[in-house]
Parts: C-alpha cells; structure tokens; sequence
C-alpha cells in the first residue's frame, strides 16, 4: 500500500544477482510504484536495458550525458532525476559502486542520482558479492561510511555463492527487497500513530504434549497473526510476534520468538506485557493441556483411554484485565455458529478494546485458509462488517481501526 504513487530509482550494478532486477521493478510497479532504472556499464552486461526497460515502461538511465539529437532531450537530467525520487534502491551493490558512493564519485547517472537526491529521502544500498569481497576491510569502511551518512546498507543473506562456495553475499529476493523499501518509505512517512510504538502479535497454534511423539493441536496456520505483524510494522511499529510451529516466513523487519505450547507464549508474552502499546492475540492457544506429559510413547494397553487435562492460563484475558489506560488489547473471538454474542462476552470479559469476530466455514475463513471474513467490535461497541477478503487485507483493516482507537485518545 505504501507503494503506491511512490517515485523509485533502481540503481543497478554490475554483479551476477543483476538478473533478478526485472522481476524487482515488475513487482514494485504491481504495487503502485513508479521506477526509473539508472544502470551501470557493467550492470549491463548481466541484465538488458530493453528487459527493464519494458518492465519499467521507462527509457533506461545509463550514461550521465544525454543524447544530443533526440528532441525533448533533458539536459539536465544527471540532477532532475535525483530530485524526482522519493527513494534510491541500489539492488545489486557491487563494491566498486559502493565505494565510488562513498567516496562522492560521481560518472554515471546511478553515482549522479545518489548525490542529487533531495535531503531525507531514504537510500538502501543491497550489497551482493562473493564473501571474501563482502568481509573485506576496504569495503566494511566505506559501508560505515555510507551508514554513518544515513544510507540503509542490509546485510546480505548467506547462501550459495555464483563462485560455487557458500557463504554471505547473496542479494535478498526481489519480494523482501519490496518490502524493505515499502519500510524505508514508511518509515519517511510519520503519519501512523503506531510509529515507533510496541506491538505484541501471538500467532498460531499451541502444541500440548500427551507424551514424547503425540500432542493436542488445532488447525492454525498462523496466516493472520504473520499479516497483522507484517500490516504493523508497515506502519512502522516494533513489532514482536510469538508464534506456535507454523510454516511462515518471518514478515521481514519483525522480531520473531518461536514457542510450543501455551505455557510457552504466555510466559513470553508476560515479558512484553508492560513493554507494548497494543497486544494483538491471533493465536489459537489451547486452552487445556495434559495434566500429567508421560515420557517416551503411550502404549495401548485398554480400550479405553482417559486424559485428564488442566486449564492453560488465557494470556489475552490477562494482559486485558492488568493493562494500562494507555495499552490497547486487540483478541479474535472464532465461533463456528452464530457467535456474534459471544464476541461480545469475550469483549468485556477480557477487558478488549476491540475484537475481531471471525467465522468459520473452512473453504473462505477461519483456519488455514488466505482469507477471511471479520467483524470488527470496538470498545465503545461500534461494529464494522468487512466482506470476504485476502487476510492481509482484512488485517490492514484492523490496524486501521485500532489507529482510530489510539487516535480516539486510548
Ligand atoms: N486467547 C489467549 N489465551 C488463551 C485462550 C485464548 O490469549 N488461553 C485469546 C485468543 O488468542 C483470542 C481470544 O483469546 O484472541 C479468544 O479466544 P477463543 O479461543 O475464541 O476464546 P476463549 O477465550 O478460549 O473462549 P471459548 O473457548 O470459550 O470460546
């Protein structure tokens, strides 16, 4: 969402993971962005100016000095386009070009627009390289460098290496380099109230063990809890998610602290309690646990098996009913009938500032599945019917709402 209308320059240098450049403006032009490409000479020989440049739907930007017998040439161009940008994004970042940005050289329209871009637009500079490059003490220099002068240089993953070797180097995938700058460009943009504030999301199922290879489960996939921390930090919250085994891949900017059963996310939501602004709980915490966890495997001995189980302690229930005028609890209320009622009790019994009654029919909400159908409840009992949508929607949308909240002074 932050995306959209934005103006990006995509600077490409000259190492292997060039490649995947195109898919990275085709992703960010899905999103609503706008993205002129400014490519190096050696940028050139791994990616084709005409791939991206029909990706782009933009001439590509290469030498600083215009053509001279094109009619409506800019000759000025070198500063305009700097000036255009509301971002820089340098994906791949070679050592040569992060050392010729350090220094302040400035030959090719990529090193032009890092020098003319307009003060406290965000720069991210995606260095991909073999490992030994990266560690290299030159090239750490001139990182420090550029990070102490305000650019947002990520470290590269660890992975296989064009060299053959394994290693750190490798350039993040277009989708987390999108998602990184929709952060950056957020976090340019201080509107939401959540900026800068904690945010706990608990996610997931919970597993209670019955013995050493069995336990007691639900359906929770996590999907929800993983969109609501995502749509949180978009907004430029710290955000920490605790989550059950789920398998997701952590949103990219959020703390993730991996639990097993209720005991588990209570106890680690408990250290968060009087830390965080807004306390989300998507998970689908067992309530009960197995009183007594054998060791080693149950055997089958009678017909007939009886499991005592004990109440797990309701971490949301906890945090609502101990919680400062300034917190804000947020919980789920998944009823498989018509449970809108019960939203309600869950409402004031935990003390909610807003709940999010959810139905469940398998195939569109509720569990596993990537949408979801929501009612949202607030504490002043204003309810907001959502229609069936992707779950990131329906969280952005709960985010919206509980900004309305915090806006509304709690
Ligand atoms: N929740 C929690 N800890 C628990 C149980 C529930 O934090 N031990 C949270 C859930 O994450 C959800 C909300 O409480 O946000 C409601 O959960 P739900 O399972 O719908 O309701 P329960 O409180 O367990 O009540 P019941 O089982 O009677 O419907």
């Amino acid at each position: 969402m932050i995306l959209k209308g934005k103006k990006i320059i995509l600077g490409i240098s000259g190492g292997i993971a060039a490649y995947k450049t195109p898919q990275l403006v085709r992703l960010l032009k899905k999103a609503g962005a706008e993205v002129r490409v400014a490519l190096t000479a050696s940028g050139s020989r791994f990616v084709s100016e005409l791939s991206l440049a029909t990706v782009s739907g933009e001439p590509v930007f290469r030498e600083m000095f215009p053509p001279l017998d094109l009619p409506g040439t800019d000759f000025t161009r070198h500063i305009s386009l700097g000036e255009w940008a509301d971002a820089l994004v340098i994906a791949p970042a070679t050592a040569n070009t992060i050392a010729k940005l350090a220094a302040g050289l400035c030959d090719d329209m990529l090193t032009a627009c890092f020098i003319t871009l307009r003060p406290g637009k965000p720069v991210l500079i995606f260095p991909a390289m073999d490992g030994q490059m990266y560690r290299s003490g030159s090239l750490q220099r001139n990182i420090a460098l550029l990070t102490g002068q305000g650019c947002t240089v990520i470290e590269p993953e660890n992975g296989d290496l064009a060299s053959g070797q394994c290693g750190t180097g490798r350039m993040p995938e277009p989708d987390v380099i999108a998602q990184r700058i929709g952060m950056a460009l957020q976090n340019a943009t201080p509107d939401s109230p959540l900026r800068g504030r904690r945010v706990v999301v608990t996610a997931g199922p919970t597993r209670e063990k019955i013995d050493g290879v069995r336990f007691i489960s639900n359906y929770s996939s996590g999907k929800m809890g993983f969109a609501l921390a995502e749509a949180a930090r978009e907004r430029g919250a710290e955000v920490t998610l605790i989550t059950g085994p789920v398998h997701l891949d952590t949103p990219v900017g959020v703390e993730r602290l991996d639990v097993e059963n209720a005991c588990e996310m209570y106890e680690a939501a408990k250290s968060l309690y009087g830390l965080c602004t807004v306390f989300i709980a998507a998970a689908a915490v067992a309530d009960y646990r197995p009183e007594l966890v054998l060791e080693g495997k149950l055997k089958k001995n009678s017909s007939h098996l009886q499991l005592n189980l004990i109440r797990n302690p309701d971490i949301l229930a906890e945090f609502g009913t101990g919680k400062r005028p300034d917190q804000l609890a947020v919980g789920f209320a998944l009823e498989t009938g018509d449970g809108l009622e019960e939203a309600y009790r869950k409402l004031q019994e935990k003390n909610l500032d807003l709940v999010a009654f959810n139905t469940f029919d398998r195939k569109t909400s509720g569990f596993e599945v990537d949408t979801n159908v929501l009612t949202l409840i607030d504490r002043n009992h204003t309810e907001t019917v959502l229609p069936l949508m992707q779950k990131k929607d329906a969280a952005r949308q709960l985010l919206d709402c509980i900004e309305q909240l915090m806006h509304s002074g709690r």
